[in-house]
């Protein structure tokens, strides 16, 4: 029986940052959502988060598929004092607790798992989960004796010359027997350089007791880098990355400079699928089969069907793009557009809440705002949905096999029917019926001999 308590209270200081470190985005998912993920996939008895006020009232509107309770600790006195403030949030005294700070988001369920399992094939009361590193600055070292039991774990603040010199590390995820843990915790004392009261104390206490503590080595030292920084925070966010990149490239997705490029977690990308250089996929972006997104394109919580070409440079945001499209470059599609089969949005092109349907063309330098465009119309260069009157906004709808001549202005609300054709350059304030020729500017005139010549003055 296994409890997890989640430590997320401490103040976070080395983030110099108005934001709560647990807070801080890490590929679009707060830092601390990732512990806290990855301890629940061991499906544990009961998981408490002890947080600060701050934290506590975001956290608690998270859901994770199942319960989970918030412990608050203010001020945040140091690990020990966290685990006081998160027991007694765990109903039953029996079992084990599984400690998981909540700024180590590599950590995976499996070696949780092995953590666990190792804790209970050693009959002891605490097994803490080390790492090998290379460089071990700023993490508390693990001191062994020479049959691998665990003497005791040193801060680095109140580590000797000689213990600095050790690279094994306390990844901060520790297991314990709950009981002997509750019996201990109060006895922890701030007698340490930060005047804190650390959790790692636990270590010399129990062994005094002649309790047996042992560690586990992580055989991937990569999954306990812990973020107190913001460079660690950027060197966990390219791990991560490098992760998600290789698990889409088993799918059979192409990257073309994998290491420049930015997913986050929730993003999907089919077969076939080419990313180049710069590509941002942001949120709930799913991207279908044998697509091409181009240099510095920037999608946002959008719908991308099969075949889609996005050309270089385009921004899309809340939108849906349908099989076959082509998009760009430097284009930008805003909330709620909807791109139909084939349809085509070039350069400069602007839409906003707009559903265009399959074969539409707008090519060049347009915006298209709250409109409706039907089947195969033509959106000729620079015509623009005048969509606000300064108060409201107002639809435009087009019909099917439209063609609008270049520098339309269409004043919306406005209606132009099937098959109807806009000269260019016009002004539609007024329905326009189908099959019917609008034209809305003055005619043209022409003033013979108006230039004037030497020989007139
Ligand atoms: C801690 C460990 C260190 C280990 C390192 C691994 C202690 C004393 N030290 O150091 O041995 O190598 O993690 O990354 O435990 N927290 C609270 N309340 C507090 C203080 C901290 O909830 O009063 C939380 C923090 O939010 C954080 C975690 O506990 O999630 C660890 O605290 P932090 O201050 O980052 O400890 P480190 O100095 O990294
Ligand atoms: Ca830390």
């Amino acid at each position: 029986m296994v409890s997890v308590v989640i430590l997320a209270a401490g103040k976070g200081k080395r983030m110099r940052s108005k934001i709560p470190k647990m807070l801080h985005p890490l590929l679009g998912k707060p830092l601390l959502a990732y512990g806290i993920e990855a301890a629940v996939l061991l499906n544990p008895e009961e998981v408490t988060v002890v947080a600060s006020p701050m934290v506590s009232e975001v956290v608690s509107g998270w859901t994770f598929g199942r319960p989970f309770s918030v412990a608050i600790q203010d001020p945040p006195l140091g690990t020990a004092d966290a685990i006081r403030h998160g027991l007694p949030e765990l109903s039953s005294s029996a079992g084990n607790v599984l400690i998981v700070p909540g700024d180590v988001p590599l950590i995976r369920a499996d070696t949780l798992k092995t953590l666990v399992e190792q804790f209970e094939a050693s009959h002891s009361v605490l097994t803490i989960l080390g790492a090998e590193v290379a460089d071990p600055f700023g993490y508390g070292r693990i001191v062994t004796a020479s049959s691998g039991e665990v003497l005791r774990i040193v801060e680095e603040s109140d580590a000797t010359e000689e213990e600095k010199a050790i690279g094994f590390i306390n990844s901060g995820i520790m297991i314990i027997d709950k009981e002997t843990l509750a019996k201990t915790i109060q006895t922890v004392e701030a007698d340490n350089a930060q005047k804190e009261f650390y959790l790692t104390d636990l270590a010399a206490i129990f062994r005094s007791k002649g309790l047996k503590v042992t560690a586990v080595r992580c055989e991937d030292p990569d999954e306990i880098l812990g973020v107190n920084d913001r460079r660690q925070l950027g060197e966990v966010q390219r791990k991560l990355l490098q992760r998600i990149v290789a698990e889409w490239q088993v799918r059979g997705v192409t990257f073309v400079a994998p290491e420049d490029v930015y997913l986050e977690a929730g993003v999907k990308i089919g077969q076939d699928t080419v990313l180049e250089p710069g590509v941002f996929l942001r949120g709930q972006t799913e991207i279908g089969e044998d697509c091409r997104v181009g240099v510095g394109t920037v999608i946002e919580d959008s719908i991308i069907g099969d075949g889609v070409f996005i050309k270089p440079y385009s921004v899309i945001e809340r939108s849906s793009i349908h099989d076959k499209a082509t998009i760009g470059p430097f284009a930008h599609l805003r909330p709620e557009s909807e791109i139909g089969n084939g349809a085509k949005v070039g350069n400069f092109v602007e839409v906003k809440k707009s559903k265009l349907a399959p074969g539409v063309k707008a090519s060049h330098l347009t915006y298209l705002g709250d409109s409706t465009i039907g089947e195969g119309s033509n959106i000729g260069a620079g015509t623009i949905t005048c969509n606000y009157d300064g108060i409201k906004k107002h639809p435009t709808t087009i019909g099917k096999d439209v063609f609008v001549g270049s520098n339309t202005a269409l004043v919306a609300p406005v209606t132009v029917g099937d098959g109807a054709v806009i000269a260019a350059g016009s002004v539609i304030t007024k329905k326009v019926p189908p099959n019917s020729l609008g034209v809305s500017r003055a005619r043209q005139q022409n003033i013979y001999r108006w230039k004037k010549t030497k020989r007139d003055t």
